[in-house]
């Protein structure tokens, strides 16, 4: 029988149970095995996903449908043996309440603002009414789906990176318009970032509500940020993210992924995460010897486009590297043209490393 053709509510049945490797995450805060996961794991290098893409209508549409964006997000937990569910969403959704319109075409995300931001800001200041309820609901279905060794985690974007995308609205070479409204308007901008961190703590926040166990903040353009607006700005927002969101969930597992900047975010942040992620541009081995912390990542996603054996040396390489157990993922999201058979290959290298 075919994965593919298989009904949605057939889905439990195929969803092959992992092994129990988040559990100490859970248990004690530490991780004595390496669970793993895939950054995009839900998305296009799948051909179920476009079908059911275009069955709803675009991206958009398809993340606000409940049923279709918890059928997506266990599409790759049907193929292949993962440790997470990671709920399809973007981290673009979290504008439109706030005032914006987004839309996702071939170019990617178009967003524009339905008023100037300074009035937008005025109409929150006061009146934070928004919500994300088809999200939860997605979580929800998900949560009823997988196995309980499988963690799902939700995210959410870190108030810098999505303000960057607000503010930028034709997406300049570098962020470069939006980083100029940084430097002219300090004060507004600010607030802008302080109604972002405060929504996407109570994001985060029903997300777990609805299900998910462990939550993802990512700052993909940490690194665009000048030091004055990296260490004033960005930083200060996401540690209070991380802070007002542990306040209310201490237990839940919190990653950042502050791209390319794991060593000045770790010296700076007031408030740390549980666990960080890694691009392929950083030291792994020497990060995990300086830090006690929890690192995921570093994998590079074009090593996907090589060949089996290629991928099985490199993991190996790459792994045995490693001092702890971490959480094995790639860089950054899965490439479209990656073909189905190096993820298995891929998944296959890590599991062979396992005693
Ligand atoms: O499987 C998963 O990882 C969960 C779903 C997920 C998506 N976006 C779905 C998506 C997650 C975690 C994201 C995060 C996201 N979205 C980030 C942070 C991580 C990163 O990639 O840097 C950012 C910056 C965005 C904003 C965004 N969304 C862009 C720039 C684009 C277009 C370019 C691209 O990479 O595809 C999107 C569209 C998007 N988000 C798609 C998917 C599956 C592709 C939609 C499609 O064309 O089918």
């Amino acid at each position: 029988m075919s994965l593919i053709s298989t009904k949605q509510n057939d889905v439990k049945s195929i969803i092959a149970p992992s092994q129990a490797r988040f559990a100490s995450l859970f248990e004690k805060g530490s991780l004595e095995m390496s669970p793993l996961w895939m950054m995009r794991q839900a998305g296009r290098y799948l051909p179920e996903y476009h079908g059911v893409k275009n069955r709803a209508n675009g991206f958009l549409r398809a993340c606000k449908n409940p049923k279709i964006a918890a059928q997506i997000t266990l599409q790759p937990l049907e193929r292949f043996e993962l440790d997470a569910a990671i709920i399809f969403a973007d981290i673009l959704l979290i504008l439109e309440p706030l005032g914006f319109q987004i839309d996702f075409n071939d170019q990617g995300p178009q967003i524009s603002s339905r008023a100037p931001l300074e009035s937008l800001v005025k109409s929150f200041e006061n009146n934070i009414d928004y919500t994300l309820e088809y999200v939860g609901q997605a979580i929800e279905i998900v949560a009823d789906k997988i196995h309980p060794n499988h963690a799902l985690i939700g995210f959410c974007g870190a108030p810098f990176t999505v303000a960057l995308y607000a503010l930028d609205s034709k997406r300049s070479d570098q962020f470069s318009t939006a980083l100029t409204t940084f430097y002219q308007h300090p004060q507004l901008v600010e607030n802008f970032i302080d109604i972002l961190t405060h929504a996407s703590m109570e994001y985060l926040s029903m997300q777990v509500a609805s299900g998910a166990n462990i939550v993802m903040i990512f700052d993909s353009w940490l690194a665009l940020a000048p030091w004055a607006i990296f260490n004033n700005i960005a930083l200060k927002s996401t540690a209070k993210l991380i802070r007002t969101f542990k306040a209310r969930h201490p237990h839940i597992p919190v990653i950042y992924y502050p791209k390319d900047k794991t060593s000045d975010s770790l010296k700076h942040l007031s408030q740390l995460p549980d666990i960080i992620g890694v691009s392929h541009n950083e030291n792994f081995g020497q990060l995990q010897k300086d830090h006690s912390i929890i690192f995921q990542g570093n994998i590079d996603q074009r090593l996907l486009l090589t060949d089996d054996s290629t991928i099985e040396h490199w993991v190996k390489s790459q792994l045995t590297d490693r001092e702890r157990p971490s959480i094995i993922n790639l860089s950054h999201g899965i490439l479209k043209q990656t073909p189905i058979c190096h993820v298995h290959a891929f998944i296959n290298a890590v599991r062979a490393l396992e005693n």
